[in-house]
């Protein structure tokens, strides 16, 4: 039996943070030497809310490299960009074709972005989890590392699939695999630390409300000095009453790499004026080697370029075989 698969991706648009790191990007690290993985830049994503295109291949290196400083090691993982392998449109709009309106139109993502764009919103939002659906099915992955933002598309990819088996499909031979989405309990959703009720978001407009990778030293004590806490003295997880607590609290153990019950019995008794400093000691800390690693590997642009240029081919050999696949099930058989 060889490895099972995983397959996931990052959209390309800047102010990548500790929540893409801790609900995705470290338990690909963490996990790749026991599966087969496809990492990718999801940049046809990226376009789906209005977008600058004088940044998207910086934008997209800049991802790249940070997969590649987090720990991501090409003996385990495949790493490429979504738009270099066109399966992932064409078998977009193969699903388009058999998905329902409605199930789109349920999606909270979609919701939510559509009230941000008003009038204009674009069809390419309301498609966005069919984009996603294709991403998974092509190469055919068992498991799907995500936060738990992503866990509705997750439930409608596999829904198009077994659509697509059942309409298309022999019960004793599916045209495509069921992927398992991997949602970690803690770090699959770290919140903002200007409201801890909210999710910390690439797009939120305020930089004060996230940590992202690249932030200096001076940044990071800057924003977790203004962040948002209460007047309580000593600090507990799990109090619906006090969500940024629980939040800072899950960072510090995330990023200490201490265990729930060592960090309760250790903050049980502080105040915020203490533990801010020792959140502020371990952050920096945490992302030092990655940003050590980062520097030295965005530097040298042809080698990002070699490794996008391999990627593409892994990827799009498998990509191409699950596409020829779906478009015999769907009776394109006249021979090219
Ligand atoms: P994106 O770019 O919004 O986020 C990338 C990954 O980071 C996770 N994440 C979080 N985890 C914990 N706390 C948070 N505050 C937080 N914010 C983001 C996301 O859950 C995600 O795992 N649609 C995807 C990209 C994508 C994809 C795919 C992923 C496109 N095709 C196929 C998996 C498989 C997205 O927007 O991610």
């Amino acid at each position: 039996m060889g490895k099972q698969r995983v397959l996931s991706g990052v959209q390309p648009t800047g102010n990548y943070h500790l929540g893409n790191y801790l609900g995705a990007i470290r338990n690909w690290v963490e996990g790749q030497s026991e599966y087969e993985n496809y990492l990718f830049v999801a940049d046809l994503h990226a376009i789906t809310v209005p977008h600058d295109p004088t940044r998207l291949a910086s934008d997209t290196y800049t991802l790249v490299a940070l997969y590649l400083a987090c720990g991501l090691n090409l003996n385990h993982s495949t790493i490429f960009v979504q738009s270099h392998v066109s399966a992932h449109s064409e078998l977009t709009w193969l699903f388009n074709c058999i998905t329902p309106l409605n199930w789109l139109q349920d999606m909270i993502q979609f919701k939510e972005k559509a009230i941000k764009q008003g009038e204009n919103v674009n069809v390419g939002l309301l498609d966005y989890p069919v984009l996603m659906a294709a991403d998974i099915l092509l190469y055919q992955a068992d498991k799907v590392p995500v936060g738990e933002d992503q866990k509705q598309h997750l439930e409608l990819t596999r829904d198009i699939a077994a659509r697509l088996n059942h309409q298309f499909g022999k019960p004793d031979q599916p045209v495509i695999k069921l992927p398992e989405p991997l949602i970690r309990q803690e770090g699959a959703r770290v919140m903002s630390l200007a409201d801890g009720t909210r999710k910390m978001s690439k797009s939120d407009a305020s930089d004060l409300s996230r940590i992202n990778l690249l932030d200096t030293p001076e940044q990071i004590q800057y924003k977790i000095k203004r962040c948002k806490t209460d007047q309580v003295r000593g600090l507990t997880f799990g109090d619906p009453e006090r969500p940024e607590c629980n939040n800072l609290l899950t960072l510090y153990m995330l990023l200490s790499g201490k265990k729930k019950e060592e960090v309760a019995a250790e903050c049980q008794d502080m105040g915020w004026g203490q533990f801010k400093p020792l959140l502020t000691e371990t952050t920096i800390n945490a992302l030092k080697p990655i940003q050590e690693k980062y520097q030295g590997i965005i530097e040298d642009q042809a080698y990002l370029q070699s490794v996008l240029r391999e990627g593409r081919e892994k990827a799009g050999a498998i990509a191409n075989q699950t596409l020829a696949q779906v478009k015999t099930a769907l009776g394109y058989s006249l021979p090219l």
